[in-house]
């Protein structure tokens, strides 16, 4: 049985005042038996704080990018051993809105994802197709090869740890969800590519995410499906009513 992972990605919301507090009153609400992963990937600037503030709580935090190398002259960036030493759990890889804005490439999140574990941390690792890519019947093959160039070189175990967030980029921040039962086909899709490249352990194993519009209204839905473990959620995971109730839809 995979655990559900119900991860908010919060980009670029929020001032850290707002954030401490999310986490002060997420936290006290989730119980420790929890059957679910609950995942909070903040802006960087309000990681120390948000880890201490959740610190022996079921609440676990996240990044949402970081860089390769481990020191260097890249201004800006955020270094894999700068996230270990805040003891981040989780760190988002190849959200489309990086591979849009900021230039992540298939080759760059793979070394991203070799570093996430070098580093402790497990890499949530985004992948999914354009609008054009779907009207063309293009979803599964660009998904598969973001799928197999994420995972280039990793070992088995690491494979069966990572986990994949399906978030059809014509569904992000639109209103607009992918159905429940084409989520699923592609998810299973995706976990066949795993199969492929990894083993059917491994592929069993694997947590792969929907994400794209999630709310608390159609959460259910999406985690009743055989292949789809969890959500990524935007938009629906910065009010902490709203979070609550999508952790809740998938205990
Ligand atoms: O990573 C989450 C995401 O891109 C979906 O955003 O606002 O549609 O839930 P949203």
């Amino acid at each position: 049985m995979r655990k559900p992972i119900i991860a908010g990605n919060w980009k670029m919301y929020k001032t850290l005042s707002q954030a401490v507090e999310f986490v002060q009153e997420v936290k006290t609400s989730i119980p420790e038996s929890t059957k679910v992963d609950a995942v909070i990937c903040a802006p960087a600037l309000f990681l120390p704080s948000l880890v201490k503030e959740a610190e022996g709580s079921a609440l676990e935090i996240g990044a949402q990018t970081m860089h390769f190398e481990n020191e260097g002259a890249f201004t800006g960036e955020i270094s894999p051993a700068q996230l270990e030493d805040l003891k981040v759990n989780y760190v988002i890889l190849g959200h489309s809105e990086r591979r849009e804005y900021n230039n992540e490439t298939d080759e760059s999140v793979n070394k991203k994802v070799h570093a996430a574990f070098e580093h402790g941390m497990t890499p949530i690792i985004c992948v999914g197709e354009t609008l054009d890519d779907r009207e063309k019947s293009h979803t599964m093959v660009k998904v598969s090869s973001q799928v197999g160039a994420a995972l280039k070189g990793l070992t088995k175990d690491q494979v069966a740890k990572t986990v994949i967030a399906y978030e059809p980029i014509w569904a992000i921040g639109t209103g607009k969800t992918a159905t429940s039962e084409d989520a699923n086909t592609v998810c299973e899709g995706i976990r066949k590519t795993v199969a492929d490249i990894a083993g059917e352990e491994a592929a069993e194993a694997v947590r792969i995410q929907y994400g794209g519009s999630v709310k608390p209204a159609n959460i259910k839905e999406l985690l009743s499906m055989e292949h789809i473990d969890g959500a990524l959620v935007g938009g629906a995971s910065l009010e902490p009513d709203s979070y609550l109730q999508l952790l809740e839809a998938g205990a």
